[in-house]
Order: C-alpha cells, then structure tokens, then sequence
C-alpha cells in the first residue's frame, strides 16, 4: 500500500539547480536504502480520477496539519451546503490524521478555504482549486463545485487519509491549480433494488462511492418483476406483499417513505439528484400479484422469483390501470425534489406494439400532469416521447433509427451502452457474478468510447450524459455491487466529466490503478482486472 506510482508531472517549474538539490537527494536515497517509506512524495495535482479539465502544476505543496481550519464563510443557503460538505471531508479526515480540522465560518486566507464565488463561467459544477504553502482554496459558483473541488483534495491526499484509524502522514496537497467543469450534465449510476433488495445503509455505502468520482445522479430502480420497493399509500400491498420476496425467494424488502426521504436527504447532501424508476408496462408482475384487478383477467399471478423478463404487463384497456399510475406517479412525484420521474418502458414483450404507444402516451401525460419530465428507457421512442422527455439508451451498436430520429426530434439521451457500461455484465468467463447477454466487458472495453460520437448521425449536445446500470438478478450484498462496479463505475464517471481531449486509456489505466490503495483503505471490494498497473501487483 502506500502512495500510488507517480508519472512525471508535466510543466513543473524546476525547483533551483543541482547543488541547491542535492541534500535533498541525497536524504531520499538515504530514506530509500533504509527501507523507510518515501513520505516526502504527493500526488502530482492532474493524478486523479475524473480527469480534470485543465491542470497547471507549480509552487510548493500545501500540508495539512494539526493547525489546518477548514473555513466555508458566508450565511447563505449555498454556503450551508457547503458547510455540510466541509464537514463531510473533516469526518474523512479527523480519524486518520487525528487532527482537529474544525470547520468555521470565519474568513481567513490559510487553510482549507472553500468560498463562492469566481468566475461564473465554471457553471454550476465547475471549481477551481489553488494550492500552495498557506492554503488549498477552492472557488466556485455554486456549493456543487466547493463539492466537487473536495472530492478532488481528497485524491491528492494519500490512501491513507481514507482509514479510519491514525496514519502517519505528511498530509500534502501538491502546489498548483485546477480548473475544472464536466463535459456533461447527466453523470449516473443505476442500482436495481428490486431483483435484490438493498437496505438504506447499503444504498448511502454506494451513494458515498460513487461521489467520490462526481457522480452527480442516483437512479433508483424501484420495481420490476420481483419486487416492489417503494410505499405507496393509496395502493399499499404494492410493498407489503409486491415487496415480500426476491430472486431467489428471499424476504425482499421495501422502503417506507422515511426510509426513502433519509435516502433523498443523504444524496442531496452529496449533490446527488435521484430518479426513481416504476418500470411499466412490463415488469410488473409484483404489482399484478398485488392486486387482481389490475389483470386483464382479473386473476393475480403468483409472486416472481426467477429472472425472466418480458411475460407480464398491465392491462392497457382498464381504466383502473390509470387510477394506479396516476396514484403511483403522484405520490412518488411528491416524494421527489428532483426533476425526473423514469417510467421504464423496456421489454414490454406481452404488449402489443399499438397497446404500447398508447400507454406510453398516458402514463407520460401522467408524470407531466405531477410536474415532472419524463425518463424512459430508449423503446420509448418506438412510441412517442413527449417534448423533454429523455431517453436512456441500453443497445449495444447505437444506429437504432428511432432513436436517432428521436434525438433529431429534440429528445434528449442518456447513454448505458450494455457492452459497455452495463456493470453486472461480466468481466471474462470466470467472474462468479453478474449476466454475460451483452458480452464480457472488461475495463478497457468500458472505457474506451466517446458518448459524444457514440450515436449515429447524432452529435455531442443531443447527449445529456451517461449511466452505469447494475442489474441484481445475480448481485445481493454490498461485496457484490463493489465487486461489478469498481473499477468500472469510475470509467462512467470520467466518461461523464472528463474533456475529450484527456480521454486516453493510458493516462486512465494508470490514474484508475491509484485508486486502488484508497479502495483498500475504504474496504472496497474490487475486481483487480489484468489490464490496470495495481500498485505492488
Ligand atoms: C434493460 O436492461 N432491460 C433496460
């Protein structure tokens, strides 16, 4: 373990002669002869994943110690949220460097100083980031970037500053600045919670991983044919009985509304902005099970616990079909600060093609008529998106025309390429988890795509962002989800940010094996591919 290998930093001032230098090297061959570690070394500043936009290293690093104040001035509503993420990175911070770090209000120029401001061209993701002997000071416009621009100081610390028990340091910050924004608005992460039911703890353990790569979207699948997720008052079995079972035959689960409001408040906090999914009008069988009249025939089927897909629908026909998406979509559309409310649309097998569009029709007017924009995964534009809607693509070759037409038409795609970033495929024939349909996808394979060119005919700003689905048909602890999602889930993560012109697998592979130390230190499970340089591999 240790601090990861280090490439040469590109455009470092050179720091006095060589004979101004020579104590200096002399002491780390000294150091290096007797064994004790190399304390002196530092992430150079553009090592991180994403990568950054625009790097200029130079200047002497800053160091964390036992004076270090984080300071986050200001009374605002955007300065209390970044309060609330300064003291997230103190809570990072405080065990293993067993330093005070208190996080106060008082201006000052030393230290960590996070402020708002800046130039307003940085959006409202972007930062800046300068470091040097007296402070690390983060700009931004928005409490998002101050966000954003820690979730970077935190991987130019060592791995170790992630354990939770005392490290021996030094805690440096290299000198130089970042400026930083993401490519794209949309940057997500899909957990399936209906095959297997995750609790809200494991959900906040994958809303805490995924932040570190400025994830900034959580896609909740809710329901589909082996569970039910959510409470909804009006239609309670939907939980209590839809909710009672698995893959498997296990006892499933559901989320009460407190429980799905403590999720909300913990992804608000880390700027995550959370889509909940109701699949319809396929996998549904768990709300068919629940209530009889909402078959065609009136005869409820069994609860599911296998993994097929495309046998169950709603009955388009009845009336009371509408009673319950309007239902549904209202109150989890009042449960819901974000703006989008995804209504599936896949694998509607055992509907007909005539009786799909027409339901697509209602069940969007629904979510509209709830004020919120519609997000269906990309067979909705087989049928007709409403104006806003967005699409989420999960083909594997993305010439489908529709689509295409439907992205020149105006509606907007989310990208989850399944040979790509679908994370519970495969990584090669031996991986013991995850589904092999769309091949094997090992990390290169995931990586090495343009989102923005990915589409036929269709350029870049028809693209809202990408998405890495993990499906749990195979998938039931939080060892499974970080096993499928590290170290994919980082790739979409840059994919989503980085510019085009840092998308390189070289520099990737290289900044991605980094990251190993620090999962270690976090105790995250992860699937150690070939075709990374780990550390001490
Ligand atoms: C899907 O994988 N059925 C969206």
């Amino acid at each position: 373990m240790g601090v990861p290998p280090s490439p040469p930093p590109q455009g470092r001032p050179v720091e006095g002669n060589l004979v101004r230098r020579l104590p200096k090297l002399l002491c780390s061959l000294l150091l290096v002869a007797s064994g004790a570690p190399d304390t002196r070394s530092v992430t150079p500043l553009g090592q991180i994943v994403p990568a950054p936009a625009s790097v200029r290293p130079g200047g002497e690093p800053y160091v964390i110690s036992a004076r270090t104040v984080i300071r986050v001035p200001g009374q605002s509503r955007e300065a209390r949220k970044a309060r609330t993420a300064a003291e997230q990175l103190a809570g990072v911070l405080r065990p293993s460097t067993g330093y005070r770090l208190p996080v106060t209000t008082r201006g000052g120029r030393d230290g960590i100083v996070l402020k708002l401001g800046g130039d307003r061209g940085l959006g409202a993701e972007g930062y800046r980031l300068d470091s040097s002997r007296a402070s690390v000071t983060i700009i931004a416009p928005k409490a998002a970037g101050l966000f954003y621009g820690l979730q970077t100081l935190r991987q130019l610390l060592p791995a170790s500053v992630e354990k939770a028990e005392r490290q021996p340091g030094p805690w440096k910050v290299a000198g130089g600045t970042i400026t930083d924004e993401p490519r794209f608005a949309y940057r997500g992460a899909m957990l399936d919670v209906s095959r297997h039911f995750f609790t809200v703890e494991q959900v906040k353990r994958y809303i805490d991983q995924m932040t570190l790569y400025k994830i900034n979207t959580l896609h909740l699948h809710l329901s589909d044919d082996q569970g039910w997720r959510i409470a909804v008052d009006s239609w309670p079995r939907l939980a209590t009985y839809g909710g009672s079972t698995q893959v498997g035959g296990g006892p499933g689960g559901y989320y009460t509304k407190d429980d799905y409001r403590e999720i909300l408040r913990y992804a608000a906090d880390r700027q995550l902005e959370v889509v909940p999914e109701i699949d319809m009008p396929g996998h549904t069988n768990a709300a068919l099970a629940s209530y009889a009249e909402l078959n065609c025939n009136g005869v409820a089927p069994p609860l599911y616990t296998g993994t097929d897909v495309g046998f169950s629908s709603l009955c388009v026909p009845k009336d009371v079909t509408y009673d319950f998406i309007d239902d549904v979509v209202r109150e989890l559309a009042e449960l819901t600060p974000g703006r989008y409310l995804h209504i599936g649309g896949d694998e509607a097998h055992s509907t007909s093609h005539e009786d799909y569009v027409a339901f697509m029709d209602k069940a969007q007017a629904v979510v509209g008529k709830y004020g919120k924009t519609v997000v269906g995964w990309h067979q909705l534009t087989g049928a007709k998106p409403v104006k806003g809607a967005v699409a989420q693509y999960w083909g594997t070759a993305g010439t489908e025309q529709e689509v295409v037409d439907a992205a020149k038409a105006g509606t907007k795609l989310v990208l989850s390429p399944a040979n790509r970033i679908y994370l519970d495929m495969k990584y090669n024939e031996n991986t013991p988890l995850g589904l092999s349909w769309a091949g094997y996808v090992e990390v290169r394979q995931s990586y090495d795509w343009d989102p923005g060119a990915y589409i036929k005919d269709t350029p870049s700003s028809a693209i809202l962002g990408v998405e890495g689905p993990l499906w749990s048909e195979t998938l039931s602890t939080s060892d499974h989800i970080e096993f499928m999602a590290f170290p994919r889930l980082p790739g979409v993560a840059e994919l989503g940010w980085a510019p085009p012109s840092a998308h390189d697998w070289e520099s990737y592979r290289t900044r991605l094996a980094a990251q190993g130390p620090r999962w270690e230190a976090l105790g995250i499970d992860y699937y150690r591919s070939p075709q990374v340089p780990w550390p001490g591999k």
